[in-house]
């Protein structure tokens, strides 16, 4: 019986599957289908798989290289570009061959539609049989959030090595336009900003070349050129999993004459890993499998991209553990203590947090031996014998007792020269032998790569971890890779330093997550500066900037939710204050409360009538965090357009909602034309059909349909002010 259920189960799941991705034999065609977004491939008469269309539901426009290839020429654009033959576009394979041939020649060998990891999915195989390479094009598919993962998985079935100087994710040709790239860059304390330009003839490349991503998270959105509709419009994405070296290239052929040349003005995206200054050995029977790339495609804006990739990493991306678990309020001490910490004083903050509704309370930076400032002590990972004498334990006891959990900050791939470690081990780092040894924040990067640091560090993390009730790991990260060299390497793995730290990094915390499945992960690099889905497929949130201030993180955090989910997005409330004097209390958390909310202030010396709107307003927290979390997230106005900001989010069910109104500097009445303009609050994602009554409003109760197309007056006035308005959906 049980087999039965089983077997229909089956039967049902491929059937399901069979329509999101269906296959024609002649000639050799698949086409994927999305909720929203269909995809073509199809094998050239010349053997070389090549891209049809990808874009809205419809009949595609003929496609001028489509299956009729130019004999002489060959396929010039290909789904697998490579460098070889006539090849126009930017390419995703680039190879030596043994005999020196740099030239490759990608052809069609097999396919197969079945599932991967439960998900729908395309492998095409392809073959160089000259030389005996394979490489398969891996397709995954999400149909309900129109995504799908692309990777190429590339293996060498000769019988000498083969090199690979470049192997890219993937490749995916837009169908011939004008079009807008929106991208994110920034740097310390201002990360996330996004920029708008119009993709022109050439090739931008978004990179990174020092392991730091702090000018560029791996993500870009393409618009129709022009398009600033927040409501509708096709909208193109794509994010790499990677936190390593990696790049984008958005790539635009001349838009001349479709006739004469195939592909004229199509737009080309290609990521994966930057493999400037690195090549890989690929030893006969070797397999390399490229980073995940993933990419999908949007009919409703900007947001509607945001929520389908945001919808995807909750879902499909975060690790199982917690991927439903709703993220505590934190305490962190960093802003208070700095490297300052003992027990007595992280305890009288833990006293204050409980009070306040803290969850979570974690100990950053200075706990460990010699850490008195940035100088010293990364790598000798033991409770420092001054400020613990009697290790973690009675702290965290304490913390436990107090009814809360406890957290420790780690940042293990670096070393302070000023340590145990680099004096026993000089030659764990990454260096040249004959260059400076560059440090920033007077520290060293150790080379992850090798298996005696790979082990170094497991082991001490194991007992860290194993000896404490230890339920949280800030895992950071503060300096760029320099000079990295590897000189103990055989000169054949070298350049593939970079590659294998990360591959040793993602086993690290694999490793670590496997053996404490109970230990929370946070994501950190001197605040967001390796925030991608590489890193959220091992941790569970990220903290997103240094910059605590309310008014600097309304626009960080703009740019953060068009990328990645509010339930890995952390804000605490601190006393910094970069600018211009505190802003209230209210004003604060009503910021923090975007995404996971934490306290960072000295909170034994706020006042009382701090403490109390800090307690209310995490109450208040706790009530919506399943909405803000979970939810959908509309971002209705913009603090990069106007001095008035206003996101909403839905909840799943589309039972409530919450709207968060801020000023932010109020100008003069009808003097700029944000002011203007931004008087009246249109929200998104509501039922037009039903009613919804709304926190604290005059006119408590009004349709769907009223609070999107007529709107609410614009709740605020004066300068940094903020309005939180709940709205709940009226039962019928
Ligand atoms: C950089 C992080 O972004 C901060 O939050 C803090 O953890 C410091 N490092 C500690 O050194």
């Amino acid at each position: 019986m049980r087999w039965t259920i089983l077997a229909a189960l089956f039967l049902f799941v491929s059937a399901a599957h069979s329509q999101v991705i269906q296959e024609q034999n002649n000639p050799k065609r698949w086409t994927i289908t999305t909720s929203h977004s269909q995809q073509i491939i199809a094998v050239a008469s010349d053997g070389i798989p090549v891209p049809i269309y990808y874009g809205p539901i419809g009949e595609p426009p003929p496609y001028a290289s489509e299956l009729k290839v130019n004999p002489k020429v060959g396929s010039e654009v290909r789904e697998v570009p490579f460098r070889g033959g006539f090849d126009h576009q930017v390419p995703a394979i680039e190879v030596v061959y043994a005999d020196g041939t740099r030239d490759c020649n990608l052809i069609y060998d097999s396919a197969q539609i079945a599932d991967i990891d439960g998900q729908p999915g395309l492998q095409i195989h392809l073959k160089d049989s000259e030389y005996g390479l394979e490489v398969t094009a891996n397709y995954r598919v999400f149909p309900d959030q129109d995504i799908t993962e692309r990777w190429l998985t590339i293996t060498n079935h000769g019988n000498a090595a083969i090199t690979l100087e470049n192997a890219q994710s993937a490749s995916v040709e837009l169908p011939s336009g004008e079009y807008d790239l929106t991208q994110l860059a920034g740097e310390w304390a201002h990360e996330f900003t996004p920029f708008t330009s119009r993709i022109t003839p050439g090739v931008k490349t978004i990179q990174v070349r020092d392991f730091q991503g702090l000018n560029n998270p791996p993500w870009v959105a393409i618009r129709p050129a022009g398009e600033r509709n927040q409501n509708s419009g096709n909208v193109y994405f794509a994010a790499l999993h990677y936190s390593g070296n990696w790049r984008l290239d958005v790539a635009k052929t001349f838009p001349g004459d479709r006739n004469r040349f195939a592909g004229a003005g199509d737009v080309q995206i290609v990521g994966g890993i930057n493999f400037w200054d690195t090549a890989l050995a690929l030893k006969p029977g070797e397999t390399f499998t490229t980073p995940k790339m993933t990419v999908g495609f949007a009919t409703d804006s900007m947001d509607g991209a945001a929520n389908r990739l945001q919808q995807y990493t909750r879902k499909y991306v975060l690790p199982a553990h917690f991927r439903d678990a709703l993220r505590p309020v934190i305490y962190n001490s960093w802003y208070a203590t700095v490297f300052n910490v003992n027990e007595a004083q992280q305890l009288a903050l833990a006293k204050v947090a409980k009070q306040i509704g803290v969850e979570l309370f974690v100990m950053d930076d200075g706990w460990f031996k010699g850490r008195t400032t940035d100088h010293a002590g990364l790598g000798d990972w033991t409770p420092d014998p001054q400020k613990f004498p009697h290790g973690l334990q009675p702290l965290i006891k304490q913390i436990n007792d107090l009814g809360m959990d406890y957290g420790l900050w780690v940042e293990p791939e670096m070393v302070n020269p000023d340590s145990d470690l680099y004096r026993a081990h000089p030659d764990w780092v990454f260096y040249y032998p004959k260059r400076e040894r560059h440090e920033q924040r007077n520290q060293l990067m150790l080379n992850m790569a090798r298996e005696d640091v790979y082990q170094y560090t497991l082991g001490w993390m194991s007992k860290l971890l194993s000896e404490n009730n230890i339920r949280f790991i800030k895992w950071d990260h503060n300096r760029a890779l320099s000079e990295p060299g590897w000189p103990d390497a055989p000169p054949d793995q070298q350049r593939a330093v970079r590659i294998l730290y990360m591959q040793n990094l993602y086993r690290l915390i694999d490793t670590l997550r496997a053996k404490f499945p109970d230990v929370l992960f946070e994501d950190c690099a001197s605040g967001g500066a390796r925030a991608d889905l590489g890193m959220l497929e091992r941790t569970d949130q990220v903290w997103a900037s240094d910059n605590t201030n309310p008014d600097d993180r309304l626009f960080i955090q703009w740019g953060y939710l068009s990328m990645l989910p509010a339930n890995t997005m952390v804000s605490w409330v601190t006393d910094e204050d970069w600018h211009r004097g505190p802003l209230s209390m209210n004003y604060r958390f009503a910021v923090s409360m975007q995404g996971v909310l934490g306290v960072g202030g000295n909170i034994t010396k706020w006042p009382a009538e701090d403490l109390k709107t800090a307690a209310r307003m995490i109450s208040l927290y706790k009530e919506i965090r399943p909405i803000i979390q979970h939810g959908s997230v509309y971002r209705l106005i913009s603090p990069f357009d106007s001095n008035r900001v206003a996101l909403e989010y839905v909840a799943q069910d589309g039972s409530q909602a919450v709207l968060f109104c801020y000023t932010l500097e109020d100008d003069m009445a009808g003097s700029r034309q944000s002011e203007r303009v931004h008087r009246t609050v249109y929200l998104r994602g509501l039922d037009p059909n039903a009613q919804y009554t709304l926190s604290g409003q005059p006119h408590q109760t009004l349709t769907g349909q009223s609070l999107m197309n007529v709107g609410i007056p614009w709740p605020i006035f004066g300068d940094y002010n903020s309005r939180i308005i709940r709205l709940t959906k009226v039962d019928k």
